[in-house]
This record gives C-alpha cells, structure tokens and sequence, in this order.
C-alpha cells in the first residue's frame, strides 16, 4: 500500500527534529522546499560502503545500523543510531566515497537533503553545523575507543565493553540499564569477535549476577559490570 504524505505532515515532521524545533514555520517551509521525505523498509541499504554520494540523511523515526563488511562475508558494526540522528555527513562534507553501509533495522523515515543545499539550509539553522561538527567528533572519540579496545584488549573484555556501553547509553536516555533490540550476534559484531565468544561471555556475566536475560531484553547491573571490567 502506498502512503502519500502531505505538505503539513511534512511540516509537522520536520518540526519533530529536535535541531529544527525552534524554527518558525517560513523557515520550516524554506527547509522543506530542498529536503526530501523518504521512507525506507526494515533491512533496506539507506547508504552503500564505497559508493560515491553526495546527500545526508536526518533520521526522523527509527534505527539503522552502520556497519563494514569484509570480503568473506564478516561484518563490523560501527554504530547503531537511534532517531534522531543523522549519517551520510561524511560523503557530503568531503565528496570521498561512503565510508560504511548504512542498513534499517527498523522501517524509517528520514529527510534526505543534498550538499548543494547544505550552505542554504545551515543559512536557515546555523546550530546544523555545529550539530554536524559536534557529532562528528563524538564519533572519532568512540572510534578511538573501539581501536583501544581491539589493540589492547581480548575479546571477552570488548564483549563486557560493549554491553557496559549500550547498557549505560539506554540507562543515559531512557533510565533503565537494559541491552534491548541487539541479538548476540549484533553484540559480536560490535565487539568484533563471534556469535559463539558474545554468547559465552554473556551467559558467564548472567551466572556471575552481573546481568540477567528477560525474554529478549539483557538487564545490566552497570556498578558491578564497571567492577567487572576494571578487575579484568
Ligand atoms: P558517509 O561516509 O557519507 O556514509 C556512511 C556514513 O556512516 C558516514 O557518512 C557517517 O554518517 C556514518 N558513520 C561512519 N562511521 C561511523 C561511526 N564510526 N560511527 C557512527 N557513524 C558512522
């Protein structure tokens, strides 16, 4: 079944982006006029690795997950980001090919916007390119995390990591410590190792106390996980 979208529930749309929030409605029409409402099923490839791209994506409802995969089929998540966010910034800013995969883990909707009108729409939001320096620099941090992690550390510490982590970021948001839409085998591909070790590792911690699985959800006690850890 085909969906169309009107003109005001684009409007209303864009207005639920937290950067465009305090916009007023010219300035969300002028917005409107050069960014692209799509929708994108589950699993769909919003962005391909080593295509050339020139447009950036604002992820207004659901999740996707940014991911690298390797000639013989392993593959390495970089990131699961949640609406809102944005990606694709990368391809835009410096013309070079996309840097990963970009896959829906969920239906999405995003803005698409193109870099001819990057100038124009940081006119009409300037904080847009704060937003895009900003984030961009949370996500050199936490890729130099990820290379300490693998340079340094075995893979059960990056398991731990990894579950310490996303427990804490949903404890940050959302206020419980819990791991829910990530299978193990999207534990292992954050952690770099396989389904088998992230699926040990966890069910030692749950033996420990230091978790517990309920139905598809793991719930993290994250001061002991933090002991857990450091003594490791
Ligand atoms: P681009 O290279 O245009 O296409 C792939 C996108 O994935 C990239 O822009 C970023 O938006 C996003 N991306 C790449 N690496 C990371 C990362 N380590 N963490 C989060 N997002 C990333």
């Amino acid at each position: 079944m085909k969906h169309s979208t009107s003109h005001e529930q684009i409007i209303t749309k864009l207005r639920s982006v937290p950067i465009f929030s305090d916009l007023g409605q010219a300035e969300l029409e002028a917005f409107s006029e050069m960014a692209q409402y799509r929708r994108y099923p589950k699993s769909a490839f919003v962005v391909n690795q080593n295509e050339t791209g020139s447009a950036m994506f604002l992820l207004v409802t659901g999740r996707v997950k940014v991911a690298l995969a390797s000639p013989d089929g392993k593959e390495l998540a970089l990131n699961y980001l949640e609406a809102p966010a944005h990606f694709g910034e990368m391809s835009l800013v410096d013309a070079e090919p996309r840097s990963a995969d970009v896959i829906a883990m969920t239906d999405l909707e995003v803005f698409v916007l193109d870099a001819k009108d990057l100038s124009a729409a940081i006119q009409i939001q300037p904080r847009l390119a704060l937003s895009l320096i900003a984030t961009l620099s949370r996500r050199l941090r936490a890729t130099i995390g990820r290379l300490e992690e693998l340079a340094f550390h075995d893979a059960t510490h990056r398991v731990m990591r990894v579950v310490f982590n996303v427990a804490t970021a949903s404890y940050e948001t959302r206020g419980v410590p819990v791991i829910q839409g990530l299978t193990h085998y999207d534990i292992a591909t954050l952690a770099g190792t396989s389904r088998e070790t992230a699926s040990r590792v966890i069910s030692s911690l749950a033996k420990e106390g230091v978790l517990a699985t309920k139905g598809r959800k793991i719930v993290v006690d994250l001061i002991r996980m933090r002991e857990r850890i450091g003594s490791d």
